[in-house]
């Protein structure tokens, strides 16, 4: 039989018949079909509805992360992630961070930015001034089409923006700005882009719709988290060594990128235990991040009057707690009951919280022991289970001599697995 990737009509044929093509095409043995059509809690029909050509579903741990103390209420964050360390590292910073008073936190509404793109159009002051004199009516429109307004939100706001462009001219592109309570946002976005659109073009009467999409630069969806740490519980030294390294971050985008890259560490696994879109997530902190034509760490670090670490995070998060993959992923929802928040606000200002720890815990590890004395005790537990190592006490002996041995490789734990055999 011919090996062809154009697999013509997969996307109507059942699961399992799939999963059988899939196997073909790539040689799958018996093991790792199974791996793939076994499933735990989310039941293959609702994978089957949530995207397309499905074969199966794939699981990945849960954690929590504890301690977490945020405008003096308590709160336990579920994190998916593949990475060891990233947990405790949270979970201890939150505790060094409780002990001085916890988080405090503040954000602007839950607005998003849906951007409506006209080129060929002649006289941009005009058209823009046109627009602006339809505010209103197009504001009203835009609500027609979503019931966020039910709720206290909705198209709030209407803003115009020139682009200038290479080959094409000025681009002329209106904002929407729309309030999204405690959705995402991004469907009621784009259809009010969408229907917002023919109705400006029937007043301009010039020029071409083009791109009617939201943007995932929320900077009207701004939340903010800070924390101080007694002198005490870190000494001088230490808080210099962090100041230092902040500044490196803040001066080096080379640095700047690991040092956000740690800071999502935490966000994007609260994010995806809780069914949220990550990548939207993702894009909305890096171009954040580069918002000033430089790209900067997401936190801030500084000392007060008395010697103490001021740390702070400010980022869009564009999180919701309804609609989604929140509705239908049966974790996701327990998810989000853990968390304890009530809207999507207070669901960001948490994650905000948890990024900040993260990142507080990786530039505290990375200023006095080194990031690999926590991560390599973990890294070598990986490496144990994957030579084979099944029960706690072949798995303890062979992490022991290779932490011992400072030797932590495939080989030397396969040799080690087979001296204990
Ligand atoms: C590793 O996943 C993340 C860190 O590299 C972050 C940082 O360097 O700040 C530890």
């Amino acid at each position: 039989m011919e090996r062809t990737s154009k697999l013509s009509g997969f996307y109507k044929l059942p699961v399992e018949e799939r999963l059988k093509k899939i196997a073909q095409f790539a040689d799958l043995n018996k093991e790792e079909t199974e791996a793939i059509s076994k499933t735990g809690s989310l039941p293959i029909e609702t994978a089957n509805n949530m995207i397309e050509n499905v074969i199966g579903t794939y699981e990945l741990p849960v954690g929590v992360a504890c301690n977490f103390l945020v405008n003096n209420k308590d709160y336990l964050i579920p994190m998916v992630t593949e990475e060891p360390s990233v947990i405790a590292a949270s979970s201890n910073s939150a505790k060094l961070i409780r002990e001085s008073g916890g988080f405090v936190t503040n954000s602007t509404r839950p607005v998003m930015i849906g951007q409506i793109q006209f080129s060929g159009i002649k006289n941009i002051a005009h058209s823009r001034q046109i627009i602006l004199e339809n505010k209103k009516d197009l504001l009203d429109y835009a609500n027609e089409q979503d019931i966020l307004v039910r709720f206290g939100g909705g198209a709030k706001e209407l803003e115009i923006r020139v682009v200038p462009t290479q080959n094409f001219g000025e681009l002329l592109v209106v904002h929407l700005l729309v309030d999204c309570c405690d959705a995402m946002g991004a469907n009621a976005v784009n259809t009010m882009c969408e229907a917002v659109s023919g109705k400006i073009k029937g007043l301009l009467k010039e020029g071409t719709v083009g791109f009617r999409i939201i943007s995932n630069l929320a900077t009207e969806r701004i939340v903010r988290s800070r924390a101080t740490i007694k002198k005490d519980l870190l000494g001088s030294d230490t808080i210099d060594r962090i100041l230092t390294g902040y500044e490196f971050a803040f001066n080096d985008p080379y640095r700047a990128a690991t040092h956000n890259k740690g800071i999502m560490n935490g966000i994007s696994a609260a994010t995806l235990a809780c069914g949220n879109d990550t990548r939207a997530i993702e894009a909305g902190a890096h171009s954040w991040a580069g918002i000033t034509g430089k790209y900067l760490p997401l936190t801030k670090y500084e000392k007060d009057q008395d010697g103490n670490l001021c740390l702070s995070i400010e980022l869009p998060l564009a999180l919701g707690i309804i609609g989604g993959a929140t509705r239908v992923h049966p974790i996701a929802r327990a998810n989000l009951k853990i968390t304890g928040a009530k809207t999507a606000t207070e669901l960001a200002e948490l994650f905000a919280s948890l990024g900040l720890a993260q990142n507080f815990a990786a530039l505290k590890a990375i200023a006095t022991d080194g990031i690999q004395k926590g991560h390599m005790k973990l890294h070598a537990r990986n490496i144990a289970m994957s030579v084979g190592a099944k029960n706690e006490d072949q798995i303890n002996k062979i992490v022991a001599q290779m932490i011992e041995e400072k030797k932590i490789s495939m080989d030397r734990a396969k040799e080690i697995f087979e001296e204990l055999k």
